[in-house]
């Protein structure tokens, strides 16, 4: 049967004490929302339905590139009452999943062996054991242990509120059996809502085969409701990325500090220093070093790289062999060729640095094209910009760029050229051209310095 994934999302989320939809903040990068969605599209569904109340137009904004269906339940009245907003855009031939859009760890397996429970029974429930079980549906069993209804918390008696094993939320029935278990649904209970869970005990009335799956590693069903959990699944999902590094050959200095907010891949025998964080999609290397504390985004780097300690690398192409930092900046554009060295206190901006070339400290390159093997010593930069618009400056190779240069851009130094130490470069430079603006020293004679006046 073909599959629709219903992911329930209109809620307020008070508890995150924020004016940000709940499904909105991220773990890993991205919105929980978008890893549940993620994960629903793993199953391969015909279609996904979220239904949205609270937030809405901040959720469809912020996820407008997701192909999902976006059902608005204007008045948030119960678990049920958001499926059945739902129902009616799908398709009577297919099978439904439940999910909630705040459990960002489900795994794409789990929710194909509750799907796969179908057609041999009506429903599945995935249901949770927990030692404490406080606030959760239980699940309430006959003699033989076959499932009768789940009863919230706050509707349950003394003996129910004992009950170990939870509703996680998560179930799948065929749309059909389900819109007709939703029919007339009434909200006469504690919390005055219309609840999904009914549909077990209508279920089991309608004689009905239901079964469940207990699932083994409850984080995955977990939810975020406030801050704290966020922090405390924020952990758990970087502890599986750091494993996941690991398990294909890098080494990193300390699983627990390290944070991988998107998609990074590293090769084998590379090694990262603690506090490292990697934005976006990354593309490292093998035999790549990292050192601790460096902020990496959206940057390719190539292999026997070295990054040392505080550099801040974004938008970046690093090719293999070069040296980096510490304390070095690569914003968006910046190219380096293989063997570059880039020093401390460095800025590199839309740039491409040939094979072999250095910017040893100190220095702010940005719209250059610098050829092979040329030196820029310390202190100099590029005055690409009059105050109007961005100028280029080309740099050939085999040049050398004296310290505290300023390079007025547009501007050229031809290959093998030389730039004394202090200069102001204003005009092109030839090949292999002695070039120097710096003033003369020259001696005051005579001079006597100032006493202090008693
Ligand atoms: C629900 C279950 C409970 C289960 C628990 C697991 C019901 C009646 N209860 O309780 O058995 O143990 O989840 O976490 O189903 N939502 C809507 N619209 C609504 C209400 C809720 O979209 O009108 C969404 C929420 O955004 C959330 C999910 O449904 O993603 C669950 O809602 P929540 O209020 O957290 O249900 P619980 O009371 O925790
Ligand atoms: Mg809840």
């Amino acid at each position: 049967m073909p599959l629709s994934i219903v992911i329930l999302a209109a809620g307020k989320g008070t508890r995150m004490r924020s004016t940000r939809a709940k499904v909105l903040h991220p773990l890993g990068g991205r919105p929980l929302l978008k890893h549940v969605i993620d994960t629903s599209r793993s199953l391969d569904p015909r279609e996904i339905y979220v239904v949205v109340g609270y937030g809405s137009e901040q959720i469809k904004q912020q996820l407008e590139s997701e192909s999902v269906v976006w059902v608005e339940q204007t008045e948030q009245q119960g678990t049920g009452h958001a499926v059945q907003q739902a129902i009616p855009f799908i398709p009577t031939d297919d099978d439904i999943l439940i999910v909630y859009g705040d459990i960002p760890l489900i795994r794409s397996e789990t929710l194909r062996q509750v799907v796969d429970s179908l057609p041999s029974v009506s429903l599945c429930l995935l249901t949770a054991v927990l030692d404490n079980p406080d606030g959760y549906g239980r699940i309430v069993r006959d003699s033989n242990g076959k499932l009768v209804s789940i009863v919230e918390q706050k509707d349950a008696s003394v003996e129910q509120c004992v009950i170990a094993e939870i509703n996680t939320g998560i179930l799948a029935a065929s749309a059909t059996e389900l819109g007709r278990l939703l029919e007339g649904l009434d909200c006469d209970n504690a919390q005055g809502e219309y609840y999904l869970t009914d549909v077990v005990a209508r279920a089991s009335d309608a004689g009905l085969d239901m079964s469940s799956i207990v699932i083994a590693d409850f984080v995955e069903v977990s939810g975020v409701n406030d801050r704290r959990q966020l922090a405390t699944m924020e952990r758990v999902y970087q502890r599986a990325r750091a494993s996941e590094l690991m398990l294909r050959g890098v080494t990193l200095a300390d699983p627990a500090r390290i944070d991988i907010r998107g998609e990074t891949s590293v090769g084998r025998d590379s090694t990262i220093d603690v506090n490292c964080v990697f934005i976006g999609e990354n593309i490292i290397g093998e035999n790549v070093t990292i050192g601790p504390n460096c902020t990496i985004s959206n940057t390719h780097i190539g292999d026997n790289t070295v990054i040392e300690a505080n550099c801040v690398i974004e938008n970046a192409k690093i090719a293999g062999h070069c040296a980096i930092g510490p304390f070095a900046r690569m914003r968006p554009g910046a190219v380096l060729s293989d063997q570059v060295r880039i020093g401390n206190f460095v800025e590199i901006k839309n740039s491409h640095i040939g094979v072999g070339s250095k910017v040893n400290h100190l220095a702010y390159v940005g719209d250059s094209e610098v050829g092979e093997n040329t030196n820029i010593g310390a202190g100099t930069i590029t005055a690409n910009y009059d105050g109007a618009n961005k100028h280029c400056t080309q740099i050939d190779s085999d040049v050398s760029i004296g310290a505290n240069t300023v390079l007025v851009a547009p501007v050229k130094i031809g290959e093998g050229a030389t730039v004394g130490a202090g200069s102001t470069i204003s005009r092109n430079v030839g090949k292999n051209e002695l070039v120097t603006t710096r003033a003369r020293l020259r001696t005051v004679e005579n001079w006597q310095r100032p006493k202090k006046s008693k």
